[in-house]
């Protein structure tokens, strides 16, 4: 479908500071873009003989874009959630060569096709929510050839389904077993980045700066690295002890810190200051049974973005619900709806660097969700439904 006007909707556009709901709405579509959004009583002339769609009242937002995915992985951790359960904490079972290393394990075991195969069917509950991009992470393969298997897999969901698929290089997510972390980030993941990169995989470069991963000085040579390649990077930073990565990230001006619940006023103002958006993962807060929220009143204070992501992954967040994460933001950090929503449309596209997405304004990609909901909170209200009516994907219906 070339050119489109869809009329008789509610509008969350996202411009401005709040929904930017616009009453008796129509979207102007063509060439895969929005050509105009506005209340169909403004219509310019020029689009008024478009081919119209009735959209029944209903609420249309930008579609969801998920900023925080670990999609691609071999095996599960099923048994490490049983581990959880009778007591054993997620950094005990890490120390005990379980938690990502088991998923490395089944990850360098996987071929390719295995791995396409397996993500699949979580990419899919994404999408049934209508989330239209997507950013997937290496980081359970530790060596060349696994990390870059990881981005291939990623990449080849955009070719088997309609989704924007953004690939990040986490080699610096956990030290591979019987490796010194120094001489892993020196002479493995360093390198493995520079193939990845010079195979065209890469969008972005993430780490994980925790006491049971990578000092600041260790990551900081990864991003020394990436910025030599010009690409951005961003932090799993704070998410269950303070170590300095938020300060990190934002010495790099990175487009993200990601958990950040550990996180002070003082890093908020860093965060601020450096246009770096914090990605709020209540997923993985909730299954490791956290107790320390992320500092939102600070976040808000200095104007922090916050972005919600599933941060799907088999260990600390096995989630696929961008809507079950909008839900868990508001109760477990107190966020509004009205910042949930915004966290998976606007500030989400930041945290990847996308401008041409999050809010439905001329020139921006013509990605939508048209929901069965009359007011835009109710997409954070409910616990385990479903309200989707159509997702389109640059100006088609899928
Ligand atoms: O975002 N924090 C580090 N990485 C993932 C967890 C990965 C895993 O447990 O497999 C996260 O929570
Ligand atoms: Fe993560």
């Amino acid at each position: 479908m070339d050119q489109a006007l869809l009329c008789n909707a509610r509008l969350a556009t996202m411009a401005g500071p709040g929904y930017g709901l616009v009453e008796r709405g129509a979207l102007a579509l063509g060439g895969g873009r929005i050509l105009w959004a506005g209340p169909l009583d403004d219509l310019p002339p020029e689009h008024a003989a478009l081919p119209r769609h009735d959209m029944g009242g209903r609420l249309i937002t930008p579609a969801p874009i998920d900023c925080h995915t670990h999609l691609v992985h071999g095996g599960d951790r099923a048994r490490e959630f049983e581990l959880r359960l009778q007591g054993a904490s997620y950094a005990e079972i890490a120390r005990a060569g379980g938690g990502i290393l088991s998923t490395v394990a089944a990850t360098r075991a996987a071929s390719e096709d295995a791995l396409v195969a397996s993500a699949l069917p979580r990419l899919d509950a994404l999408l049934a929510e209508g989330v239209a991009t997507v950013e997937v992470k290496s980081g359970y393969g530790l060596d060349r050839e696994s990390e870059l298997r990881m981005l291939r897999a990623a990449r080849r969901l955009a070719t088997l389904r309609p989704v924007r698929i953004l690939t990040t290089y986490l080699g610096a997510h956990a030290c591979p077993p019987d490796t010194d972390a120094d001489v892993y980030i020196d002479a493995t993941c360093i390198p493995s980045l520079h193939a990845a990169h010079a195979e065209g995989l890469v969008d972005a470069v993430d780490g994980f700066c925790e006491g049971i991963a990578f000092t600041p000085a260790q990551i900081a040579r990864v991003f020394d690295a990436s910025r030599a390649l010009g690409l951005p990077v961003k932090l799993h930073a704070e998410q269950l002890t303070h170590t300095g990565g938020t300060a990190l990230a934002a010495r790099y001006n990175a487009l993200s810190a990601d958990h950040v619940e550990y996180a002070t006023d003082e890093d908020a103002r860093a965060l601020a200051a450096a246009g770096t958006v914090a990605v709020l993962l209540p997923g993985a807060f909730y299954t490791l049974h956290e107790t320390q929220a992320p500092p939102i009143a600070a976040f808000r204070a200095q104007g922090v973005a916050m972005a919600l992501a599933s941060d799907c992954n088999p260990g600390s967040s096995p989630l696929t619900s961008l809507l079950l994460a909008m839900n868990m933001g508001c109760t477990l950090f107190r966020l509004t709806p009205e910042e949930a929503l915004r966290g998976v449309t606007v500030h989400a596209a930041a945290a990847l660097g996308l401008t041409d997405c999050g809010r439905l304004a001329p020139g921006l990609r013509a990605d939508l969700a048209v929901w069965d909901v009359a007011n835009p909170a109710e997409l954070a209200w409910r616990i385990g439904f479903n309200p989707l009516h159509q997702r389109w994907l640059e100006g088609a219906p899928c």
